[in-house]
C-alpha cells in the first residue's frame, strides 16, 4: 500500500461548526464543547477530516468571541480547558482534528492588555494599540467612525470593527512574542491549527490600510513557528479579498505563508457555470505552483449558501455540493451544508448580532433531542438530521456519499483539475485521470457525452445520458473501481 506522505487536510474535509448553535450538553440553550463532542459519532459518520471551531475563548461576546479578553481560556458557557482537551483527545482518536480560531487583528475593549494600554499615554502597553490625535474620516465596518475618542488619556483609538474591539498595533508589533506564546499555548495542546480572522487587514499602516508587505511578514513569522511541530499545524486565513491578484499574496512563495487562504470571489460567483468556471481557473493559475485551494459556500457572516444561490432548492443545493466536493483542493463545510439548511428568518426582537448574521448561525436541528429555549431560533422547512439520515434521498445522505466517493476515489480528492468543453451553462472537469465531474446549472436538459458510468448523481440516476435540468454527476471514464 501506497503511504502519503501528504498533510491531512490535503484534500480532507474540513467542517466549520458555530459552537454555540451546535448541540447543547447541559440544556441552558447554548451549544458548548461538551455538545460537540457528544456528536463526534455524527461528525465520523459524515466522514470529516477536520473542525474548525468559531471562537471558544472568554469574551464579552459583542462580536460573538470575536472580542477576545483571554486568548489562553476558555469560554464559560462553552465549557472548560478541560473540556477542551477532551474534546481534542476524542476528535483525535477518530482522526478527527481540531481547528480553532485566532483573532490577532483586534481584541475586546475588556482585555488586560487594552486595560492597560488605555490607563495612561505612558502604559507600558500603550503602543500595542493604535492611539492618534485626530480622528479622520473612516468608517468602521459595522458603521460609525473608526475611531473613538477615549477621556483618560485624550487621545483616539482605532476600531475597524466595533468600538468594544480596539485594533491591535501591529506596526508596532510589541505584542509579537505575546501572540507566539498563543500559537505555541494552544499547538503544545494538540490544537490542529487556526481559522485566522481578519488576514487581509491584520496590519493597518496607515491606520484603515491594509499594509500587504507587513501582514506577509507577520504570516512568515507564524508559517515558521507551526514549522517547529510535527505535523505542522495548518494556518487557514479568512482573507476577504475580491481580487484573485491580491489573494495569491497571502500564500506567499507557496510554502512559507499561509497553508490556505480563503476565496471569496468563489463564494461570491453564484450557482453560475460561466462564473464559477472562471474564478476556479483563474485561481489556478495565479496561486503559487505548491498552493494548496481551498473552498467554501457558506459560513457565520454571509447569507446560507441555500438560500443565497439555490432559491432553496435541494436539486441545486446537491449540485452546489458536487462543486463544493468535486473540485480540487480543501472544502469547508459549515455545519448544516450538509443538511441544506436555509438561512433563517430571524424575528427582529430576537437578533443578537450587531450586524444582523443571525439567521446563518441558528441551532444545528438534530431532531433526536429538542433544544430546550435556544439562543437562537430554529429555522423551519429543512428536515432535521434525524430524519435525512433515514432518508436515502436526502442532502445529507447524498452528501455523507460524495465524501465517501472522495475517500474511496482518491482522484476526486487528489486529481488534478482539468475543466473539458461543455455547453453553455455546463460546468464539466476531470480530476486526475478517469474521473469527470460535470454539472448542469440550468433548468434545460445539457446535451453532452459524458463518456463512461456514472457513478454518482444528484437524481439518483446512473444511466450515462447527457444531464437532466440541475444535474450534477461523478463519471468514472476508465477501469477503475468506482
Ligand atoms: C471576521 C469574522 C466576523 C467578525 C469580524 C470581526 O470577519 O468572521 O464574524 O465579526 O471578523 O472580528
Ligand atoms: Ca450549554
Amino acid at each position: 500500500m501506497l503511504t502519503s506522505r501528504r498533510p491531512w487536510w490535503q484534500g480532507g474535509v474540513l467542517y466549520q461548526l458555530y459552537p454555540r448553535s451546535f448541540a447543547d450538553s447541559n440544556d441552558d440553550g447554548v451549544g458548548d464543547l461538551a455538545g460537540i463532542r457528544g456528536r463526534l459519532d455524527y461528525l465520523g459518520w459524515l466522514g470529516v477530516d477536520g473542525i474548525w471551531l468559531n471562537p471558544t475563548f472568554p469574551s464579552p461576546n459583542e462580536d460573538w468571541g470575536y472580542d477576545v479578553s483571554d486568548y489562553c481560556d476558555v469560554h464559560p458557557e462553552l465549557g472548560t480547558l478541560a473540556d477542551l482537551d477532551g474534546l481534542i483527545a476524542e476528535a483525535g482518536d477518530r482522526d478527527i482534528r481540531i481547528l480553532l480560531d485566532l483573532v490577532p487583528a483586534h481584541t475586546s475593549d475588556r482585555h488586560e492588555w487594552f486595560l492597560d494600554s488605555r490607563s495612561s499615554r505612558a502604559a507600558q502597553k500603550r503602543r500595542w494599540y493604535i492611539w492618534r490625535d485626530e480622528a479622520d474620516d473612516q468608517l468602521s465596518v459595522f458603521g460609525g467612525s473608526a475611531w473613538a475618542y477615549d477621556e483618560t488619556t485624550g487621545q483616539y483609538y482605532h476600531h475597524r470593527f466595533l468600538l468594544e474591539q480596539p485594533d491591535l498595533n501591529w506596526i508596532g508589533g510589541e505584542m509579537r512574542d505575546a501572540f507566539d506564546d498563543i500559537l505555541r499555548f494552544w499547538f503544545d495542546r494538540g490544537v490542529a491549527g487556526f481559522r485566522i480572522d481578519v488576514v487581509h487587514a491584520l496590519v493597518k499602516d496607515p491606520p484603515g490600510h491594509a499594509n500587504l508587505p507587513a501582514i506577509n511578514d507577520v504570516l512568515r513569522h507564524w508559517r515558521a513557528l507551526a514549522n517547529e511541530y510535527e505535523p505542522q499545524p495548518l494556518l487557514i486565513g479568512e482573507t476577504w479579498v475580491m481580487e484573485l491578484e491580491k489573494l495569491a499574496a497571502f500564500y506567499g512563495n507557496g510554502s512559507d505563508q499561509l497553508h490556505l487562504a480563503f476565496n471569496f470571489p468563489f463564494m461570491f460567483a453564484g450557482l453560475d457555470a460561466g462564473a464559477l468556471a472562471g474564478v476556479v481557473r483563474r485561481t489556478e493559475e495565479l496561486m503559487p505552483p505548491d498552493a494548496s485551494l481551498v473552498w467554501a459556500l457558506s459560513n457565520h457572516d454571509v447569507v446560507r449558501f441555500p438560500t443565497r444561490i439555490c432559491e432553496e432548492d435541494d436539486a441545486r443545493v446537491k449540485c452546489a455540493l458536487v462543486i463544493l466536493l468535486g473540485l480540487p483542493g480543501t472544502p469547508v463545510l459549515y455545519y448544516g451544508d450538509e443538511l441544506g439548511l436555509h438561512q433563517v428568518q430571524v424575528p427582529d426582537d430576537r437578533v443578537l448580532d450587531v450586524h444582523g448574521r443571525d439567521g446563518a448561525r441558528t441551532p444545528m436541528p438534530w431532531g433526536d433531542v429538542d433544544w430546550q429555549a435556544p439562543w437562537l431560533p430554529l429555522g423551519e422547512g429543512v428536515a432535521s438530521v434525524a430524519v435525512q439520515r433515514e432518508d436515502p434521498s436526502s442532502i445529507l445522505s447524498f452528501c455523507r456519499e460524495l465524501i465517501a466517493l472522495r475517500r474511496r476515489r482518491t482522484e476526486l480528492s487528489h486529481g488534478r483539475y482539468e475543466q473539458l468543453d461543455a455547453p453553455a451553462g455546463v460546468w464539466a472537469w476531470r480530476r486526475g485521470q478517469e474521473t469527470v465531474v460535470a454539472i448542469n446549472l440550468t433548468a434545460q436538459p445539457a446535451q453532452l457525452d459524458l463518456g463512461g458510468e456514472v457513478i454518482l448523481s444528484t437524481s439518483g440516476r446512473r444511466e450515462s445520458r447527457g444531464l437532466g435540468p440541475w444535474e450534477g454527476v461523478v463519471v468514472s471514464t476508465g477501469r477503475m473501481s468506482p
